[in-house]
């Protein structure tokens, strides 16, 4: 893939970070949502792609912008699928919390699973506990083998957990280990990624989240060496049934690997912060705009850049009126 797409995908998870930081603190996800994804959805139109939603905010039925099949860019340049969340972390952003982001994936098309709306299992750690966890060992083994991957006793890993009332035996039994805890109310993507930032002081991400955000988070693994394995978790019958008739897997079980979410070494990652987070720094608005942070990864050259935008609120954007 062009490399200078992944710039002018910063342009996309930025405009959306602004307008759903307006909404910070407000009380009101939807609201916040909504600003970001016809953010996001606008700022698509300028780019040259031929690209096609994987992973959005729904079927075309349930949601009007960034639908599952929708077309996005001027169609002209490579075909790509898009995976997007205009804003992850929506509870946090209303409550003026930490850790939420606006972010997108790319990759050539046919190389991105198509998740279902559904949740999964996973285990996530950082490049150098790469090929030490496997998510159908106990959390014990788990635990065990990333401590000795980085070389430190068990009471000093640290884990991080949706705290979540399905979590009650995982948290029990990764106490019982002796390692830490860090719960999250929202947000496991940006959780996913932190166990590859050493500065974190996450060592590995465990439990259940949704399942769009683990193909993001193997997005974003990918291109930071780390490794995460997920596995679909059904609340129903019907989600099953759903998650089968979509077709994408052969076998709807299956321990999934980061290849089997990202099929393509071309993937790249793109992140702005919208509130503060370990990673990233949220909107910060200023006298004349607002000032953004953001995180831009290829898998196939490994180049993390973060990226510092002072965006002038007197000029004219190419989104309109900010
Ligand atoms: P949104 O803000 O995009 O709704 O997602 C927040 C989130 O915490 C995800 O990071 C996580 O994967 C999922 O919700 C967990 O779902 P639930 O809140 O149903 O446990």
């Amino acid at each position: 893939m062009d490399r200078n797409l992944a710039l002018e995908f910063v342009r996309v998870t930025e405009a959306a970070a602004i307008s759903a930081a307006k909404w910070v603190g407000r009380g009101d996800q939807r609201a916040a949502d909504h600003a970001a994804v016809e953010l996001m959805r606008k700022s698509f139109n300028g780019l040259d792609i031929d690209g096609t939603v994987v992973i959005g905010e729904g079927e075309r039925d349930e949601a009007p912008m960034l639908f599952i099949g929708e077309k996005v860019g001027t169609g002209k340049g490579m075909k790509v699928d898009i995976a997007v969340d205009p804003l992850e972390g929506t509870a946090i952003t209303a409550k003026g919390g930490v850790n939420s982001i606006s972010v997108l994936a790319a990759a050539p098309a046919g190389t991105m699973l198509h998740a279902p709306d559904t949740y999964m299992d996973k285990i996530a750690v950082g490049p150098k506990a790469k090929g030490a966890i496997d998510l159908d060992a106990s959390v014990k083994e788990n635990i065990t083998a990333v401590a000795e991957k980085l070389e430190k006793p068990i009471d000093e890993i640290t884990v991080i957990v949706l705290e979540r009332d399905r979590h009650r035996k995982l948290i029990e039994d990764i106490r019982k280990v002796g390692a830490r805890i860090r719960l999250i109310g929202d947000g496991d993507v940006s959780g996913a990624l932190s166990p590859a930032f050493e500065e974190s002081g996450i060592d590995m991400l465990m439990g259940i989240g949704a399942a769009p955000e683990g193909v993001l988070g193997a997005a974003g693994l990918k291109t930071l060496g780390g490794e995460i394995q997920g596995r679909l978790a059904f609340r129903n019958e019907e989600e099953r049934k759903r998650a089968k008739d979509m077709g994408f897997l052969k076998d709807i079980d299956m321990k999934l690997t980061m290849d089997d979410m990202i099929k393509s070494d071309q993937a790249m990652f793109v992140a702005t912060g919208v509130t503060t987070g370990e990673v990233l720094k949220g909107v910060r608005f200023t006298s004349k705009g607002a000032v953004t942070n953001s995180i831009v990864m290829r898998s196939s050259s490994g180049t993390v850049r973060i990226i510092e935008a002072h965006h002038d609120f007197t000029k004219k954007s190419a989104y309109g009126d900010w």
